[in-house]
């Protein structure tokens, strides 16, 4: 009751006091502007093609820290800013899941940096991949993404000498790029972008430890296995195969006879098949991953935490298999040779040359009447190597 009274009584006062306080908070605002990085969005700001209407502050959002160190962290605040004045703003296209959106950032990175212009990614993007990695490019707004007028640029899936040489300062590459061939020259700088969060990294670690059991001395395998929509996709489209019992038992044959105590651990989308096709009998298998493709941060980090990997077809596969270092075996040569497959896709560029291949069994292809439903005017497009029919 007297609370009531004192409020009514002192409002005047109050509204004072909150004008007083509003002020002397905006003042201070405005002095710290000033002072704090803020000048890096004004200039981007000022040199990009047009913004009516736009106040700076809502330009770009703030992972500014990233830029410096993206390019330089030894040259001060202000000589970055004032290289990134010049440098325009790349950004690339957010399309797929995990894998390609890796893809597509370190592709974005690496020709952005060899091009001389600031990389952002757009909040899509972003969305994906915080999460779980500790990726520093900074975020374009969604508003300022739409007045921009882009300068779209198509890569195809591996490096070629023209990519060092694109013209524009606001250019957003389009595709599936995956290949390796763009950035293994800063593989370190790409790891360290695809460093996990620390508590996404001691889940797997305490998973694998409990795997091992009392033995001391084993070596953890990922095995990733692709199947969902690929199982109809790679034969009726694209005149390939998907990985087959065989192909894993030979995989996982190599490890067992290099290493001694091999623990792999699967995960897939399909893990009915997998555990219907792989042979579990000698007790060195586990079927792990959850394979939720909504939520894939813990499979893919399961995968990238083992010593070598067992991959199929896919870029979620070929991560784990960069992200882990170790050794790595994939499918190889897993479409006829005339598949339209390989327009898009150069298995050179996809694989380091250091992993090994099995060559996969195509006889069920070659003895097959190529389905006779395939028709040509389905549209195809190939998510670098994640392929999806409208
Ligand atoms: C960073 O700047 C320092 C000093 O200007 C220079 O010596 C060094 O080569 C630069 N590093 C890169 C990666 O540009
Ligand atoms: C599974 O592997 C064991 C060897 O550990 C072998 O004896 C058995 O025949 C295999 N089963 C199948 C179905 O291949
Ligand atoms: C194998 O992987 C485990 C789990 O990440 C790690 O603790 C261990 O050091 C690795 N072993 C080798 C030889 O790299
Ligand atoms: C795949 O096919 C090419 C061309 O026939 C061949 O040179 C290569 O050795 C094959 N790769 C594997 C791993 O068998």
């Amino acid at each position: 009751m007297d609370l009531s009274q004192r409020c009514s009584f002192s409002q005047p006062a109050l509204l004072f006091f909150l004008c007083f306080f509003g002020l002397l908070s905006l003042s201070t605002f405005w002095y710290l502007s000033e002072k704090i990085p803020y000048q890096q969005w004004r200039i981007t700001f000022k040199n990009a093609p047009s913004f009516p209407g736009m106040g700076p502050p809502s330009c770009l959002t703030a992972t500014t820290t990233s830029s410096q160190s993206y390019y330089n962290t030894t040259t001060t605040s202000s000589r970055s800013s004032s290289k990134t004045m010049d440098s325009g703003i790349w950004t690339v296209k957010s399309d797929g899941r995990l894998g390609n959106q890796m893809g597509e950032y370190a592709t974005l990175y690496a020709l952005a940096k060899m091009n001389g212009h600031q990389a952002y990614i757009c909040p899509a993007m972003h969305q994906y991949l915080s999460p779980i990695f500790r990726i520093t490019l900074p975020v374009l707004h969604a508003e300022v993404d739409k007045k921009i007028s882009w300068r779209n640029f198509g890569l195809h899936d591996w490096m070629s000498e023209s990519y060092k040489h694109i013209k524009g300062k606001y250019v957003r590459l389009t595709g599936y790029p995956c290949s390796y061939t763009f950035y293994h020259h800063i593989r370190q700088e790409i790891l360290q972008q695809f460093s996990f969060h620390d508590h996404i990294k001691e889940e797997a670690n305490q998973y694998l430890q409990k795997l091992r059991g009392q033995c001391q001395e084993v070596t953890y395998v990922g095995v990733h296995v692709r199947r969902g929509d690929y199982v109809h996709v790679m034969p009726k489209i694209w005149k390939g195969v998907v990985a087959d019992r065989g192909y894993l038992e030979k995989a996982m044959n190599y490890f067992r006879e290099k290493y001694p105590n091999p623990i792999f651990v699967v995960t897939s989308n399909g893990m009915e098949w997998c555990k219907e096709n792989i042979n579990a009998s000698r007790g060195d298998v586990y079927f792990s991953g959850d394979g939720r493709e909504s939520s894939p941060g813990r499979d893919f980090a399961l995968l990238a935490h083992c010593n070598h990997t067992i991959m199929t077809i896919g870029t979620f596969g070929f991560w784990a298999g960069y992200l882990a270092g170790g050794e790595t075996v994939y499918l190889a040569n897993y479409t006829l040779p005339d598949s339209p497959f390989l327009k898009v896709f150069k298995p050179s560029a996809a694989f380091l040359p250091e992993w090994i291949g099995i060559p996969a069994d195509l006889s069920n292809l070659l003895f097959k009447h190529i389905d006779s439903c395939f028709r040509p005017h389905f549209a195809v497009r190939c998510r670098g190597w994640d392929i999806t029919i409208f």
